[in-house]
């Protein structure tokens, strides 16, 4: 029911929340957890070191940022007794999301239910807005 859940990630304390949530599903029913973020298109077309165009980022710089949030969100787990994996992946987030619960058969994603942009007057933000709509297994979403 539980064996392998997904929690995506982008930072925020709802997807915080979503972890703590997950861990705590987890170690009842002795699932793997994997830990996904997925660095937006905006990010990734950026070629390197235009900073006067494109921002302080560059890609690889955009990519150590997401490999520290999957590291953070390890070290949060410390002490899980089952597997952790992490996955670090580009495209547009609800589409990879989906896409890899589906084709690697998770059997539910634990998904905050706002995050970073902090539009505050939706219930759930864009992506787990798009998440529970497309979703063709059980999605919990942690306020
Ligand atoms: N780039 C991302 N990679 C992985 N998970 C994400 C990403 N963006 C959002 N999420 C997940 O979706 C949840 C809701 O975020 P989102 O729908 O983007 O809300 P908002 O519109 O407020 O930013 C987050 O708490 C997180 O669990
Ligand atoms: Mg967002």
């Amino acid at each position: 029911m539980f064996k392998n859940i997904l929690v995506p990630i982008d930072g925020s304390d709802s997807a915080w929340s979503a972890l703590r949530y997950a861990r705590v599903l987890g170690e009842k029913f002795n699932s793997t957890i994997t830990v996904i973020h997925v660095i937006p298109p905006l990010y990734g077309v950026q070629p390197l070191n235009d900073s006067a165009l494109y921002g302080t980022y560059n890609i690889r710089e955009v990519e150590a940022i997401g490999q520290r949030l999957l590291d953070t969100a390890k070290d949060k787990l410390n002490g899980y007794p089952n597997p952790i994996k992490t996955i670090l992946d580009f495209g547009s987030p609800s589409n990879r999301i989906l896409t890899i619960a589906h084709k690697d058969q998770y059997d539910t994603i634990v998904i905050g239910s706002r995050g970073l942009s902090g539009v505050g007057e939706f219930f759930l933000g864009s992506v787990s807005t798009n998440i529970v709509q497309h979703a063709m297994i059980p999605v919990v979403v942690v306020k």
